[in-house]
């Protein structure tokens, strides 16, 4: 598939259903206490999806034969699980971590975007895999410049991850967005040999979104076929933004547009 170009007009289209998708992540973010289930996460999920007259770009999804298709609306990973946790009958405690990863379509555009989250009261080590993942991401979208290259964004994140003594899960990343939930190009969160390193240019709508563990980044399946956690059971953490690159540099299209940035009205230039 190759990459797509979007106009401003479509840029714009593309943030309605980011902001969909931060506004209902929002929702669940405040939802999340000690005692909730991961079933009923997802049930809020579904039922905020239904008011914004959106649809899910999760539940039925198959990446490949032979996976069922994934059976929900939101993922939720808890603590050890770094991706794909599907909700359930799991009750949240103190203390725990939480991934909750969300996608919708609006009006024939997709949106997604990921955010780990304390539960209660979280230990200081646990706060700082937080912290440092998202600066991760941070940094990363720093480096989604016109002119620039995949492996830049890849790089910033590494060097963020691993400076701070923590370890890049491999096998997951980021990917272009729009018409497809996955689309071209692979953004990786490490530079790898071999690894297309496409040009970044205006128009480009791609999802930036590292994923970190505390330990080992070796990663085990779960017979479930989509619940990924690290091998050796150390925590992990996921954030994920929705980004265009313009020719102003990147735009977040699952945040607040940014103050006297004039973004928020792409459609208008
Ligand atoms: N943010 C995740 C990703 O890009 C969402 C996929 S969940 C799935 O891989 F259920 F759709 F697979
Ligand atoms: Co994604």
């Amino acid at each position: 598939m190759a990459i797509a170009y979007r106009s401003a007009t479509e840029i714009a289209a593309i943030r309605r259903a980011g902001a969909v998708v931060m506004e209902i992540l929002e929702t669940l973010r405040a939802a999340v206490r000690p005692g909730v289930t991961t079933g009923e996460l997802n049930k809020i999920a579904a039922r905020e999806l239904a008011r914004h007259n959106a649809r899910s770009n999760f539940k039925g999804y198959s990446p490949a034969r032979g996976v069922p298709p994934y059976p929900a609306v939101l993922c939720t990973s808890v603590n050890d699980e770094i991706t794909h946790g599907i909700p359930g009958k799991r009750v949240l405690r103190e203390g725990d971590i939480i991934a909750l990863d969300f996608g919708a379509i609006v009006d024939g555009w997709h949106g997604d975007s990921a955010i780990t989250v304390p539960v209660g009261t979280i230990s200081l080590e646990a706060q700082r895999l937080l912290d440092v993942t998202e600066e991760a991401l941070r940094r990363g979208i720093a480096q989604a410049q016109p002119g620039g290259r995949a492996n830049d964004i890849a790089r910033a994140v590494q060097r963020c991850v691993e400076d701070a003594g923590y370890a890049v899960v491999r096998e997951y990343g980021g990917h272009g967005i729009g018409r497809e939930l996955h689309e071209d190009p692979w953004i990786g969160n490490v530079v790898e040999r071999g690894q297309p390193n496409p040009l970044l240019r205006p128009g480009i709508v791609i999802c930036i979104e590292p994923m970190v563990a505390a330990g080992s980044a070796t990663t085990r399946e779960a017979p479930d076929h989509w619940t990924v956690a690290t091998a050796d059971g150390s925590l992990s953490a996921h954030f994920e933004h929705m980004v265009a690159i313009t020719a102003h540099g990147p735009v977040i299209l699952t945040a607040p547009p940014e103050a006297g940035s004039g973004e928020g009205d792409e459609s208008g230039k």
